[in-house]
C-alpha cells in the first residue's frame, strides 16, 4: 500500500533487529501486547502551484506537493494524524478533514473564520488530530473561497489492526475522486460572480482522479483506467470532490454493491447506478466478470441538476480495462446507462434505500427521545443591487442563499477563537432562528420579497442536547437539491418526503431503527429530509451546502456546542501555531 509521505513508526524495525538481548525481548513482548494500538501518522502537505494541462488549456494551479487531485492520506480507525501543512502560495489556504468528527479538536477542522484564521503566505500550521469511530473513506480539501477546486485528497480510514471488514476483503483498493476542471482561474469567476451578483461560469469538464476522459476535447490521453483481473472483488473508494455538481455514476455491464457511505458501513446495496452529493463518499464493491470479457467497459458519471441556472451538462469518463485474451485487435466499448439530468425520481428512491448497518458490532445509536427540534429553510434569495451598480442576479438583484432567510456574514476573525477566549460578542450573535421568521407554502409560490437577512448568527447547544433538524427545500428561485454538511458530526437521516414538512404526519414514519449515518445530505428538491444527532462533540460547527457556489453565496450557519462537566467532554486549548489573523 502506498502511504506517500507517511513517517510512522512501525515495529517491523523492531522486530528485524537481529540481536535478541533483554531490552529488546522486553521491547518486543511489550509491542505485541499493543499491536493493536494507535499510532501516530505524520504527512508533510506543502501547498505550492504547479502547472496542469486538461483540455489543451494550461493553467498554474494551487496544489498539495504538486499533486493534482492531492495526495492520500491512509490511517485506520484510533490513529492519530499530524499533518504539518505550510503555505508557499499567495493565496491564504486552510484544510479541512471532511467527515472526521475531530472530537475535542475542532481547531484542526479548518473552515476558514470558523475554527481558524488562515494559513497566510509563508506560514505553517498542523493539523493534529484523532479518528475515532469511522471507517470507510473521507476526503480533504481547501476550505476557504474556491480553492477546494484543486486542493482535495482521499483519506482512507482502514478499521483497527485485526479487525476485519464487514463485507470480503477486496483484492485491491482504489480511490476514484470526482472532481471540475476549469479552464479558467475559479478564483476569478467566484470573484466575478459575487461582484456582478450573477450566476458563476460552470466548469469546463468533470474529471475521475483529474482525468476528464475521451468524451472531452483535446482529452483522450488524459483518461482515467481501472486495470483490473477477472473473478476478483475491488473497493472502490468513491469522493465528489467537485465544487458544485451532484453526480449520478456507472459502470457498463457491471453492478456495484454499496457497503460504506460517509466512513459509516451500511446494509450491502446492490446498484447498476448511484447519485453521489459534493461531500459524500461511498465504498462500492465491484466483483469483476468471472473470465476476461473481450471488451472494455466505460465507467461515466454526469451530473444530477435541479436548479434553474446553468450547469455544466458534461459527461466524465474513465475505462474498466480486463487483460486482453486474444489477438482482437480492438475490443468493444460498451457504455453504461445514466439517469436524465433531472431524474429526482431516481434520487428519491436511491437515497431512501441506503440503511446503516445497524447490528450489534455497528450499533446505530439514534436518540429516540428529543431535547430540542428545529425547522430550517434552504435555498436561494436576493440581495438587492447597491445605488450605482448594474447586477446580473434575478431582476436586477444580486444572487443569495440562506438558512432560514439568513445569509451568512464571513467574519474577519475566527468563530472558535471568540467562543473559547469568551470575546464572542464582537464576533457573532446567538440568535439564529430555529424556526423560519415568516412561514409560507416553502414548495408552493414564493413570496413576493426575497430579499434574504444578513448576519453571522448560531445556535448555542449544551452539551449532549439530542437535535432533530429538519431541513425544508424551498421554491424560491426555483426548488433545488442542496447537500447540506454539517462539521464535525455525522448524523442520522431519519426521514425524508417530497412537498412542505408535515410535523403532525411525518415523524409517525421516520426510521429510528437503521437510519444511514451521514455527515452530508441531500435536502430533497421541493422536499424535506430529517436528520437527528446528539450534540456530543463541544466546538463550533459549521453547517452548509456542499455546493460551493451556494456556500459563496451565504447558505451556511454554525452551531456552537458547550462544554460538558467531564474532562473528556471539552474543547481543549488551542495549538500554539493556530493562525492569527
Ligand atoms: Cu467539505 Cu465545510 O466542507
Amino acid at each position: 500500500m502506498h502511504r506517500g509521505k507517511e513517517m510512522g513508526a512501525t515495529r517491523n524495525s523492531l522486530m528485524s533487529y537481529p540481536l535478541i538481548h533483554y531490552l529488546s525481548l522486553t521491547i518486543l513482548l511489550a509491542c505485541s501486547d499493543v499491536s493493536h494500538a494507535s499510532r501516530t501518522r505524520y504527512y508533510k502537505f506543502d501547498i505550492i502551484m504547479k502547472n496542469y494541462t486538461r483540455l489543451c488549456h494550461t493553467r498554474s494551479i494551487v496544489t498539495v506537493n504538486g499533486q493534482f487531485p492531492g495526495p492520500k492520506i491512509v490511517v485506520r480507525d484510533e490513529d492519530r494524524l499530524v499533518v504539518k501543512v505550510t503555505n508557499h502560495v499567495k493565496d491564504n489556504v486552510t484544510l479541512h478533514w471532511h467527515g472526521v468528527r475531530q472530537l475535542q479538536s475542532g481547531w484542526a477542522d479548518g473552515p476558514a473564520y470558523v475554527t481558524q484564521c488562515p494559513i497566510q503566505t509563508g506560514q505553517t500550521y498542523v493539523y493534529n488530530f484523532t479518528i475515532r469511530g469511522q471507517r470507510g473513506t473521507l476526503f480533504w480539501h481547501a476550505h476557504i473561497s474556491w480553492l477546494r477546486v484543486t486542493l482535495y485528497g482521499p483519506i482512507v480510514i482502514l478499521p483497527k489492526k485485526g479487525v476485519p471488514y464487514p463485507f470480503p476483503k477486496p483484492y485491491k483498493e482504489v480511490p476514484i475522486l470526482f472532481g471540475e476542471w476549469f479552464n479558467s482561474d475559479p478564483e476569478a469567476i467566484i470573484a466575478q460572480s459575487l461582484q456582478s451578483g450573477g450566476g458563476p461560469n460552470v466548469s469546463d469538464a468533470y474529471t475521475i482522479n483529474g482525468l476528464p476522459g475521451p468524451l472531452y476535447n483535446c482529452s483522450a490521453k488524459d483518461t482515467f483506467k481501472l486495470k483490473v483481473k477477472p473473478g476478483k472483488t475491488y473497493l472502490l473508494r468513491i469522493v465528489n470532490a467537485a465544487l458544485n455538481d451532484e453526480l449520478f455514476f456507472s459502470i457498463a455491464n457491471h453492478t456495484l454493491t454499496i457497503v460504506d457511505v460517509d466512513a459509516s458501513y451500511i446494509k450491502p446495496l446492490d446498484t447498476q447506478i448511484l447519485l453521489i452529493t459534493p461531500g459524500q463518499t461511498t465504498d462500492v464493491l465491484l466483483q469483476t466478470k468471472i473470465q476476461s470479457p473481450h471488451a472494455t467497459f466505460l465507467m461515466a458519471a454526469r451530473p444530477y441538476a435541479t436548479g434553474q441556472g446553468t450547469f455544466d451538462n458534461s459527461t466524465v469518463a474513465g475505462l474498466l480495462e480486463y487483460p486482453p485474451t486474444s489477438h482482437m485487435k480492438s475490443l468493444p466499448l460498451l457504455k453504461p446507462t445514466l439517469p436524465a439530468l433531472n431524474d429526482s425520481a431516481f434520487a428519491t428512491n436511491f437515497t431512501s434505500k441506503l440503511r446503516s448497518l445497524a447490528n450489534e458490532q455497528f450499533p446505530a445509536n439514534v436518540p429516540k427521545h428529543i431535547d430540542r427540534k428545529f425547522f430550517f429553510t434552504v435555498g436561494l434569495g436576493t440581495e438587492p443591487c447597491s445605488k450605482n451598480q448594474t447586477c446580473q442576479g434575478p431582476n436586477g438583484t444580486k444572487f443569495a442563499a440562506a438558512v432560514n432567510n439568513v445569509s451568512w456574514t464571513l467574519p474577519t476573525t475566527a468563530l472558535l477563537q471568540a467562543h473559547y477566549f469568551g470575546n464572542w460578542s464582537k464576533v457573532y450573535t446567538t440568535d439564529f432562528p430555529v424556526n423560519p421568521p415568516f412561514p409560507f407554502n416553502y414548495t408552493g409560490t414564493p413570496p413576493n420579497n426575497t430579499f434574504v437577512s444578513n448576519g453571522t448568527k448560531v445556535v448555542v447547544l449544551n452539551f449532549n442536547t439530542s437535535v432533530e433538524l429538519v431541513m425544508q427545500d424551498t421554491s424560491i428561485l426555483g426548488v433545488e437539491s442542496h447537500p447540506l454538511h454539517l462539521h464535525g458530526y455525522d448524523f442520522f437521516v431519519v426521514g425524508q418526503g417530497i412537498g412542505n414538512f408535515d410535523p403532525t404526519k411525518d415523524p409517525a414514519k421516520f426510521n429510528l431503527i437503521d437510519p444511514v449515518s451521514r455527515n452530508t445530505v441531500g435536502v430533497p428538491s421541493g422536499g424535506w429530509v430529517a436528520i437527528r444527532f446528539f450534540a456530543d462533540n463541544p466546538g463550533v460547527w459549521l453547517m452548509h451546502c456542499h455546493l460551493e457556489v451556494h456556500t459563496s453565496w451565504g447558505l451556511r450557519m454554525a452551531w456552537v456546542v458547550n462544554d460538558g462537566p467531564l474532562p473528556s467532554q471539552k474543547l481543549l486549548p488551542p495549538p500554539s501555531d493556530l493562525p492569527l489573523c
